[in-house]
Parts: C-alpha cells; sequence; structure tokens
C-alpha cells in the first residue's frame, strides 16, 4: 500500500483528490492537513466523503514526514514552494501548485512572485504522463501541470511542426472551480452565472508553461469565465502557409496518442457530438482533442476538453502516482464523466 499525505485537502483540489484516493485499491491515506478545519471531521467539509474517509483535518507537522511515500500539496502557489523547500527528499513530493512547473525562476518571477527556492526547479519534473512518463517514474518533485496548460499542451504537442512559423492563438473557456474555494467577487454564484466574462484578455500564467513544453513563443491566449463549475474548454486556432489535410492530421494523432489510454481524438460525423464536448470529459480523467482545417481562411483549428478537477488538477495528480510507483495508471481513474 502507498502511504498518501495530502497538505491543504480542505479546498476543491484537495477534495477530489481524497474522493480519488478513497477508492484507490492501493492507497492509505495517513492524514489530511488543513489551517481552518483542525480536528474537524473531513466529510464536514467535503461531504460526499461520508462513509468513505473516517479522519479528521490536522495540523501540518513536518516531523514524520518521511514516514510516508508521497505527500500531494494542494496549496495555493508561493504557499507551496516554502513547504516543498522544507520536505523535499524526505519524500515523494506531487505538487499541484505552479510552483515548480516553469525551469527558469526569472520566467517564474515574471509571472508570479520571486521563487523560494530556484535550485529545486530542475529537480521537478512535468508531470504530465502522455508526454513525460519516463521522467515522471524516478521523480523525486512532480509539478502536477495547470488546468488549461493540459488542455493546451496535449492537443498542440503532436503538432509541433506545424507551430513555430505559424500565427496561434488559444480562446479558452474555463469553469468556477478553477478558482478555488476561496471565495472572490467574481466567483460569487450570482455573479458568475448566466454570463461569459473575460478574465484575462492576454497573458495568462498558464502560458509560461505552454512555450517553454512546446518550445515556441509566438502564442497568444484569451481566457473567459463561465458559468459552468467544472471544465476547461480550448479552441486554438493556428494560421499557417503549411497547411496539412484533415486526414494528415487523424494520422498524426493516432500516431502520437495510439497508446494512451486517457486521450480521445473525436472528430465524428453526426453533429452535435461530433467533437470535443464538455459533457465527453466532465469528471473523468479523460482529454477530448478534435479539429477541423479551414482551407478558405488557412487555418487549423484544434479543440479539446478536459474536467479542471480531474485531468486538469487531481486525477492527473493520481496518474502521477500510480507512475511512480508502477501501479497501473489507469488505477482509481478508469470510469467514464457523468453525462447530465
Ligand atoms: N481548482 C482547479 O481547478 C485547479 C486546477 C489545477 C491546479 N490548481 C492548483 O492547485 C492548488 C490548489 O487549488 P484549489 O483549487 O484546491 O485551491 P483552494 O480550493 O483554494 O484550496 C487551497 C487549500 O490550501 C490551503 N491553504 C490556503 N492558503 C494557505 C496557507 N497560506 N497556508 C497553508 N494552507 C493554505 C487551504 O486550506 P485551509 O485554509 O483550510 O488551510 C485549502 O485546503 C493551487 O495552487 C491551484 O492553482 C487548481
Amino acid at each position: 500500500m502507498v502511504k498518501v499525505g495530502v497538505i491543504g485537502g480542505s479546498g476543491y483540489t484537495g477534495g477530489e483528490l481524497l474522493r480519488i484516493l478513497s477508492i484507490h485499491p492501493e492507497v492509505e491515506i495517513k492524514w489530511v492537513t488543513s489551517r481552518k478545519y483542525i480536528g474537524r471531521r473531513i466529510s464536514d467539509i467535503h461531504p460526499n466523503l461520508r462513509g468513505f474517509i473516517d479522519l479528521k483535518f490536522t495540523q501540518l507537522s513536518l516531523d514524520n514526514i518521511d514516514m510516508i511515500d508521497v505527500v500531494f500539496c494542494c496549496l495555493p502557489h508561493t504557499v507551496s514552494m516554502n513547504i516543498v523547500k522544507k520536505i523535499y527528499g524526505k519524500t515523494r513530493i506531487i505538487d499541484l501548485s505552479a510552483d515548480f512547473r516553469i525551469r527558469d525562476p526569472a520566467v517564474y518571477e515574471k509571472y508570479y512572485v520571486k521563487h523560494m527556492c530556484p535550485e529545486l526547479l530542475d529537480k521537478a519534473v512535468y508531470g504530465l504522463p502522455e508526454i513525460y512518463r519516463e521522467q515522471i517514474r524516478g521523480a523525486m518533485l512532480v509539478a502536477n501541470p495547470g488546468c488549461n496548460s493540459t488542455a493546451i499542451i496535449l492537443s498542440l504537442y503532436p503538432l509541433r511542426k506545424f507551430l513555430e512559423k505559424s500565427f496561434i492563438t488559444i480562446d479558452i473557456k474555463e469553469g468556477s472551480s478553477a478558482s478555488g474555494r476561496n471565495p472572490s467577487l467574481s466567483n460569487i454564484h450570482a455573479e458568475r452565472i448566466n454570463t461569459v466574462r473575460i478574465y484575462m484578455p492576454m497573458e495568462h500564467r498558464h502560458l509560461a508553461e505552454i512555450r517553454q513544453v512546446l518550445g515556441i513563443e509566438n502564442i497568444s491566449m484569451t481566457a473567459h469565465a463561465v458559468g459552468m463549475a467544472r471544465g476547461i474548454y480550448a479552441t486554438t486556432y493556428i494560421f499557417t502557409e503549411n497547411l496539412p489535410s484533415e486526414k494528415d492530421l487523424w494520422k498524426i494523432y493516432r500516431e502520437y496518442y495510439s497508446k494512451e489510454y486517457f486521450i480521445r481524438i473525436v472528430n465524428r460525423k453526426y453533429p452535435p457530438y461530433n467533437l470535443p464536448d464538455i459533457k465527453g470529459v466532465v469528471y473523468s480523467n479523460f482529454c477530448e482533442i478534435g479539429f477541423k482545417v479551414d482551407k478558405g481562411n488557412g487555418r487549423i483549428i484544434i479543440f479539446s476538453a478536459i474536467d479542471s478537477l480531474i485531468k486538469g488538477a487531481a486525477g492527473q495528480a493520481v496518474q502521477n502516482m500510480n507512475i511512480i510507483f508502477g501501479i497501473d495508471e489507469k488505477t482509481g481513474l478508469d470510469y467514464p464523466g457523468f453525462y447530465v
């Protein structure tokens, strides 16, 4: 059994992680920390876990950290690096924040703050299994990717040869749980529902990791907050003179992802479900990718959809844990989404 500790378990990613771990046959949850809810039952805060996890939140103690096999850090960025620098080397760490995703401390500082432990940046492995599986296997520190980054990188990585000299722009639609459980004016239900609101017209932070993995700078992004609770929908426009056919794209994606269980290429004949759909992936660890070639306008259009809290966070973190400990990668994650 893999002995697990969860730091910051009272938030949304912590809750989803605990839900997945509670039915994972190879995991024993040893402790879950919170500042606000010390001594309270986990199911007081995550009511869906009643009957599944009979533990109380505890205060974080670094004393016996080496008694567990892996720690999941579900903390806000900047908070996480302060904890990780104290526990690095004592146990495996899967960090869900942005703190170890970016290799260059100057780039991290541009998008976030000054890094507190830049010496650990090149020790971290970017936790996108479909691309970095071999490196994840031996990692002491896994930087779990951002939710938008996951949807975008997975959909664009096989197309790298079309990206370098193209004009690329991404349109993101994001559900409210991506902002975390801490209330703010912009994520109150009444403010968020029945509208589509631009929340990051340009230079979204996730561009830093997207550029780093794709190895290009010529990519822009505009993000919208929409009135759903979870899910990421990314539409990417690639304007290029080197236009492939849809048949070429099928071949590229099939070849790249033929063995990837959690990637579904969706390009069917009959609408309305012929292309990726949030309803096709929500509550699951699947990523759907689809495409169209708009010959008249010289563009490839790529669509991708994920559940932000699962493939975009907790599910991917469990997938990474499975890889590290040699467990079948699908364990705890092998179920379809909920459609209605
Ligand atoms: N939400 C998503 O869809 C998503 C997707 C991908 C990645 N992420 C990343 O995952 C991390 C967690 O996100 P989340 O959505 O779960 O956030 P959240 O709902 O706000 O939860 C954050 C957790 O961190 C704890 N915490 C907050 N401030 C703290 C501090 N100063 N010291 C110690 N603990 C603190 C909170 O617990 P207490 O207040 O009880 O201590 C809570 O358990 C973030 O870095 C986020 O960017 C989120």
